[in-house]
């Protein structure tokens, strides 16, 4: 355990808990040829002693996460494209009833929520800075600036766009280190009895299933009730709902608008009552987690081995982001793994982040003979193993590793 300087948002004291190591970018998968020139940082997280905000201790500079071939696709699942049809008619039919007001989106992606907004006729921008996604969402008839949000962009928009009525954002704000600036920035595009409306994953859900993987350099904050609360008060802002969301593994849908202009709904004491009663805001539970990282990777590795003894075919579903973090720091390679399956066409033909596990096509695998499949987009289990039905029809397993290693 050490001091590793200060809190992003209070400048008070950081305490690191748990060292990854040397860790690749999660979302850059290198092709044969640009292996040699991959980039890797050290992953390690921490927790404030004074506002208890959970965040990573040392930063990968943006433009290295977030560019042209940026290759995250929000629509590569059925049911986040679902989720997101169903928050936006949500917006439109509540937020944005009866008005004609601006609706932004902070990391708009490839379009997934903001082409049911534009489809209700809503004056609506959003905000990309990965051109190649950015691309496709503007194809689908958005409207979409590239670039990255922070304070001074919320002033070039209210120049040219006037404020918002509602500020939108899915698994982004987490993503963004410099979190004073664009609530800075809220505080400017925001109109007067405007929301900000944010989801990320929840910190509460990353202790109770111990997914310890989901920490790795984009998700450079892990969000509680408190810790967002006590950010937004800094800044003018004021926590007036949360929402638990049964996606990526379990988050929370937190609103803020400017401070007294919203009622707050009890909700949020509630949340912030469950956090005390579950010490998520103590180094403790911080530390336990740390022990359940390495009897994790321990067990897995040890299970990984005896089925490759066995002679048993083990290969891995979803080439996740966050499996970046599993796999290096299990030190989980082409020994244990064949291969990774994936739907996603940038990431096929290319390597796993740092262990350089191939990627193959996700349409092969109800052909292929693998025995075993390690379940890396867990958070999609329910899609996935309905879809690959055959798999289990046919004798082959899936494995988990979170609360811990089991077979599905
Ligand atoms: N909202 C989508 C995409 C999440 S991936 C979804 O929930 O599926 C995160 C996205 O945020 C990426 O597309 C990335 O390019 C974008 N992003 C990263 N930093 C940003 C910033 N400062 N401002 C706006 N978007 C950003
Ligand atoms: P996801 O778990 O959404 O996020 P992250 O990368 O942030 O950890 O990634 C899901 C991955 O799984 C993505 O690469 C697409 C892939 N996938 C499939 O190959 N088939 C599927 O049916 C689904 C739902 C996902
Ligand atoms: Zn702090």
């Amino acid at each position: 355990m050490k001091s590793n300087g200060s809190c992003r948002i209070c400048n008070g004291t950081l305490i690191e808990t748990f060292d990854f190591g040397r860790q690749p970018l999660s979302d850059s998968f290198p092709a044969d040829d640009t292996v040699a020139g991959e980039f890797f940082f050290r992953l390690a997280v921490g927790i404030c002693t004074d506002c208890t905000m959970v965040q990573l201790t040392e930063e990968v500079p943006r433009e290295r996460m977030f560019h042209e071939d940026y290759p995250y696709h929000s629509s590569g699942s059925v049911r986040m494209q679902q989720h997101f049809v169903d928050t936006a008619k949500q917006l439109v039919n509540e937020d944005l009833a009866d008005s004609d007001g601006l609706f932004v989106e902070i990391g708009s992606n490839d379009g997934v929520l903001l082409k049911t907004i534009k489809s209700a006729g809503v004056r609506h921008l959003g905000i990309e800075p990965s051109v190649g996604v950015a691309e496709l969402s503007r194809a689908a008839g958005c409207r979409v600036w590239t670039e990255f949000f922070d304070e001074e962009l919320a002033e070039r928009i209210v120049k040219s766009e006037g404020k918002a009525t509602v500020v939108f954002s899915a698994n982004t704000i987490c993503h963004i280190p410099y979190l004073t600036s664009v609530l800075n920035g809220m505080r400017t595009l925001l109109e007067p009895g405007g929301v900000f409306v944010f989801e990320d994953p929840y910190f509460g859900d990353i202790i109770e299933k111990r997914s310890f993987d989901q920490i790795y350099d984009e998700h450079y904050f892990l969000f509680t009730a408190r810790s967002v609360q006590e950010a937004a008060s800094r800044h003018g802002l004021e926590l007036v709902n949360v929402e638990p969301q049964a996606v990526h593994g379990g988050e929370v849908r937190y609103s803020l608008s400017l401070q007294g202009t919203r009622a707050v709904s009890p909700s949020v004491d509630e949340m912030l009552e469950t956090e005390k009663a579950h010490g998520l805001g103590e180094l403790d539970t911080l530390q336990t987690l740390g022990r359940g990282i390495d009897e994790i990777c321990g067990a897995l590795v040890k299970l990984l081995s005896n089925l490759k003894k066995d002679g048993r075919k083990v290969v891995a579903y979803g080439a996740t982001a966050k499996s970046a973090t599993l796999l290096n720091y299990a030190g989980i390679d082409r020994e244990l793994i064949h291969s990774v399956y994936d739907s996603t066409p940038a990431k096929i033909g290319r390597l796993m982040p740092g262990t350089h596990i191939p990627i193959v096509d996700s349409a092969g695998f109800r052909d292929s003979d693998a025995d075993i499949a390690l379940l890396l987009a867990w958070n999609h289990a329910e899609e996935i193993t309905s879809m690959e039905r055959e798999f289990r029809q046919r004798g082959g397993k899936w494995v988990v590793y979170q609360p811990e290693v089991n077979f599905l």
